[in-house]
């Protein structure tokens, strides 16, 4: 085990604008692969055309493409983080607080409970949800996937303690006494006049090998032994972000059918996989989400296949089978374009950082410009052909911006964030 990876990941995402240097985290496990992070040594690949069926017929129409659309999916499904499962659940939300005062009176609070279950160990998910206190009609809401349980979010009282796990020792602990190895300023949001629900996603299944049987994955199937097509623990936190969209969607103080989803690092995985199924989420804003997430596979560039399911690491967050093509990723039937793709036509951000040689910045923007044909193809518009300087926002509907730093959320994403959603979720397309 690596017991010392959340201290770095916490000094990586805590840290100010000074972006901290990755390849420490390449050397932690034996690999006989070198990271690489030489331009000139990516090596050659072809991406699958997303615009070309299984059956090798090409996409022309936008009525053509949800049958495509489902062809990907699947593809994603079965061979990257696993089939999500459609066994019947039962929720029930708890609101157990409404309206408090919230930051200082700048927002209204409200704290909810989502429950699978009446057993008293069955996973909780607490959701803390801060609307404008002036907001005079429903706003938008982002659904912010937090490293933290909501007491550590905002260090406000009232705000329930719950649980949280620690992430050396793998035991339950006290909300306050979370391991927290990332943090979202949710307050900057709410300044903008948006609603932030967030969410803990320790309580939907804790981060770490074998943490599957404290989470809701065996709420819907049998969590062992694994198939090879079985959903992983990335699965699982894109299942709970949904389910919290199944109450956001019942609010009456926000505007549920305009959520956007948000989430860094591997929670920007999470978002993606999030968005990609979960065609209610109006848009999806993965944040150096990296390998797995939004940069290409096939462009060996910081971290690879091989690195994410190394022993050790984190083969747990996918379906088994996508270790097969840690050894040659262009076996892989799809590349993370298609994994945008899927977001299509809604409203994609992809915020990254140019030292996060690791997460490889470049490799999304390559992804993005392969996904534009489809944003294209259903009336939107995507990225440009020439990618634009560090810090600037390029291309619209599906957008990417290279922040100038490495592997953490700045407080200028946000501000940018809250930009692009004023055009995207109020410019009243929906
Ligand atoms: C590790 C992992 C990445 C992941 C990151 C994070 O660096 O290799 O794939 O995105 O952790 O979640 O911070």
């Amino acid at each position: 085990m690596h017991s010392s990876l959340p201290t770095v990941l916490a000094a990586m995402l805590l840290g100010a604008a000074a972006a901290t240097p990755m390849p420490a985290l390449s050397q932690e496990w034996p690999s006989p692969h070198v990271t690489n992070t030489d331009e000139a040594k990516v090596g050659t690949y072809v991406l699958p055309d997303p615009l070309i069926s299984a059956r090798g017929a090409p996409v022309r129409t936008a009525r053509q493409w949800p049958s495509r659309r489902r062809e990907i999916l699947a593809l994603a499904q079965d061979n990257q983080f696993g089939r999500t499962p459609t066994t019947a659940f039962r929720t029930r939300f708890e609101v157990w607080e409404r309206d408090a005062a919230g930051l200082g009176g700048q927002s209204r609070r409200s704290q909810i409970r989502i429950r699978f279950s009446d057993d008293p160990g069955a996973p909780v998910l607490h959701v803390l949800l801060h609307v404008p206190a002036h907001a005079s009609r429903p706003p938008p809401v982002v659904l912010s996937l937090s490293f933290e349980p909501n007491i550590m979010t905002l260090g406000e009282p009232g705000v329930e303690e719950a649980t949280g796990w620690d992430l050396r020792t793998h035991q339950k602990v006290v909300g306050s006494k979370a391991t927290p190895i990332g943090h979202v300023d949710i307050a900057a949001l709410v300044r903008r006049g948006y609603a932030v629900a967030s969410i803990y996603y320790g309580d939907i299944e804790p981060d770490f090998d074998g943490g599957v049987a404290f989470g809701v994955r065996p709420l819907l199937a049998a969590a062992a032994p694994r198939g090879p097509h079985d959903w992983g623990a990335i699965g699982a936190w894109a299942w709970g972000a949904s389910r919290v969209l199944d109450y956001l969607l019942t609010d009456p103080e926000v505007d549920g059918r305009r959520t956007a989803i948000l989430g860094a690092s591997r929670l920007g995985k999470a978002a993606l996989w999030a968005g990609a199924q979960d065609e209610r989420f109006a848009m999806v804003i993965p944040v150096i989400s990296g390998e797995g997430g939004a940069a290409l596979s096939r462009r060996d560039f910081g971290e690879t296949i091989g690195d994410l399911v190394a022993p050790g690491r984190y083969a747990y967050w996918f379906a088994p089978r996508y270790k097969d093509f840690a050894a040659d990723p262009r076996t892989l039937p799809l590349d993370s374009h298609m994994l945008l793709a899927l977001v299509a036509p809604r409203p994609l951000l992809l915020v990254n950082g140019s030292s996060d040689t690791w997460s490889d910045p470049t490799g999304e923007w390559l992804a993005a410009q392969a996904a534009t044909p489809v944003y294209r193809l259903l009336g939107r518009k995507g990225v440009p052909a020439q990618r634009p300087a560090i810090g600037e926002l390029a291309g619209k509907d599906l957008a990417v911006v290279t922040h100038d730093g490495g592997h953490t959320l700045l407080a200028r994403d946000l501000d940018l964030i809250a930009d692009v959603m004023d055009a995207e979720l109020r410019a009243g397309r929906k």
